[in-house]
C-alpha cells in the first residue's frame, strides 16, 4: 500500500514523500480502514513542519493526517465480520494519508448513505471545533450574539450554518472585501472588513451595549487583541487558531497585545481552544456521540462542509499549496485508489 511519510520536519514539498509499504493487520479488536478520502487542514502542515502542539507531534516516521474517510476491508478475530465493507469515518485517528488505516473498531464510526465521500471526510475536525465553540464552551442561545474572525474559513462557514439552525447571531470579520457579500448571502448577520482602517469603530458600534459577549477567534495577531480589548464585562474569547501568523514563521504575529484594563475591569476571559485538548478529556463513547450528531445533521443536511477539491496522491504537493492559497474556494482532500 502507498502512504505519504516525513522522516524529518520542514517545507512539505521538500520532506513528504509517496513510499510503498507492506499490508497492515488489524489486531483483534481493531479494524483495517481502505482510504478514500482525507483532507489537508492547515494543522496537518504544521505538524508536517514540526509546529504543532508537543503532544500530537508523531514520533518519526510517520503519516501525516488528520481525519478522512474509507471503507472497512479487513477486521480483527474480536470485530464482527458484519462490519465488513461499512463506510466510516475516523474518530481521532492520526497518520490518515495512507491508503490503509489500522485503528480501533470504535473509533471507526458509519456514515449515513445520505452524506458525499467528500463531505463525510471533513466531518470531524473543523464541525467537531464549530460545534463544541458554540454549543457547548459559549453555550449559545436563540437570539444570543456570536463575534467570529475569519468567517470566510471552513470553520466559519460550518458556524454560521449552526447559527442558522440554532438562532443565533452572527458579527462575522473578513480580510478581503469581496468575502462581504458571501458572508451575508451565507446568513451572517454583520459583515466586517478588516482591511477598512476603521473596522474596530464598526465593530464597537455592531456590537453595541457594553461590548462584546461572546467571540472565537482563529486569527490572532492585531485582529485577536482587538477583539479581546472590545470584551464586555463578564464577556469570553476562545482563540483557536493564528492565522496572523502566516505559515507560523513570524513569531511576533502569534502574540496578541492584551490591553490589562479592559481585562481587569470587566473581568472578561481570553482561553485558548483546542479540539485534541477537548477530546483527551472525553471518552471514545462520549466523543463518538457527537461526531454521531454531526454526521445525523448533515445527512439532514442542515450541516455542510466546505466544497472541497480531490488531489491524487502523485500530486499532494499541488494539495499543500492550495491550503495555504489566499482566497482558495475549495478544502484539498487526497484521493486514495477507489475500492
Ligand atoms: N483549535 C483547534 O482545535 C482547531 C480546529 C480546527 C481548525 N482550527 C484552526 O482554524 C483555522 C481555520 O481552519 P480552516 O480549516 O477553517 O481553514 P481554511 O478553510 O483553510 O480557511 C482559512 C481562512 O482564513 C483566512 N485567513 C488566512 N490567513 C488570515 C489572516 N492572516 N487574517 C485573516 N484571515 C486569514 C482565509 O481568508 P482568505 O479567504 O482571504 O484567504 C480563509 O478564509 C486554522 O487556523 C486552523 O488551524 C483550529
Amino acid at each position: 500500500m502507498r502512504a505519504l511519510i516525513i522522516e524529518k520536519h520542514g517545507e512539505p514539498s521538500a520532506v513528504v514523500s509517496l513510499r510503498d509499504l507492506p499490508e497492515p493487520t488489524p489486531g483483534p479488536t481493531e479494524v483495517r480502514v481502505k482510504m478514500l478520502l482525507s483532507p489537508v487542514h492547515p494543522s496537518d502542515l504544521h505538524v508536517i513542519r514540526g509546529r504543532f502542539a508537543r503532544q500530537r507531534q508523531p514520533e518519526l516516521p510517520a503519516s501525516p493526517g488528520s481525519e478522512g474517510v474509507g471503507i472497512i476491508d479487513a477486521v480483527g478475530s474480536d470485530v464482527p465480520q458484519a462490519r465488513l465493507g461499512e463506510r466510516v469515518v475516523l474518530l481521532n485517528v492520526q497518520g490518515t494519508w495512507r491508503e490503509q488505516v489500522i485503528c480501533p473498531s470504535e473509533r471507526a464510526i458509519p456514515v449515513p448513505a445520505a452524506i458525499s465521500d467528500e463531505d463525510a471526510a471533513q466531518a470531524l475536525v473543523n464541525p467537531m471545533t464549530a460545534w463544541t465553540m458554540t454549543m457547548v464552551e459559549h453555550s449559545l442561545a436563540r437570539g444570543d450574539w456570536l463575534v467570529q474572525s475569519a468567517a470566510g474559513s471552513a470553520v466559519g462557514r460550518l458556524v454560521l450554518q449552526i447559527a442558522k439552525a440554532q438562532g443565533f447571531h452572527t458579527i462575522n470579520l473578513v480580510r478581503r472585501p469581496e468575502q462581504v457579500a458571501e458572508i451575508r448571502e451565507l446568513g451572517g448577520d454583520v459583515v466586517i472588513c478588516t482591511a477598512q482602517e476603521d473596522w474596530p469603530e464598526q465593530l464597537k458600534k455592531a456590537a453595541g451595549g457594553e461590548g462584546i459577549e461572546k467571540a472565537i477567534d482563529c486569527v490572532a495577531g492585531r485582529t485577536g487583541a482587538t477583539l479581546a480589548r472590545q470584551l464586555a464585562p463578564g464577556g469570553r474569547m476562545l482563540v483557536y487558531g493564528a492565522l496572523s501568523s502566516h505559515r507560523q514563521t513570524d513569531p511576533a504575529a502569534f502574540e496578541m497585545p492584551i490591553f490589562a484594563p479592559a481585562l481587569v475591569y470587566s473581568g472578561a476571559e481570553v482561553r485558548g481552544w483546542f479540539l485534541y485538548f477537548w477530546l483527551q478529556r472525553k471518552t471514545v463513547l462520549e466523543s463518538g456521540e457527537v461526531l454521531r450528531s454531526l454526521l445525523e445533521q448533515m445527512a439532514a443536511g442542515r450541516l455542510k462542509p466546505s466544497a472541497a477539491r480531490r488531489y491524487p496522491l502523485d500530486r499532494a504537493f499541488e494539495a499543500f499549496s492550495d491550503t495555504e492559497r489566499t482566497a482558495h474556494d475549495a478544502k484539498p482532500l487526497l484521493a486514495f485508489a477507489q475500492p
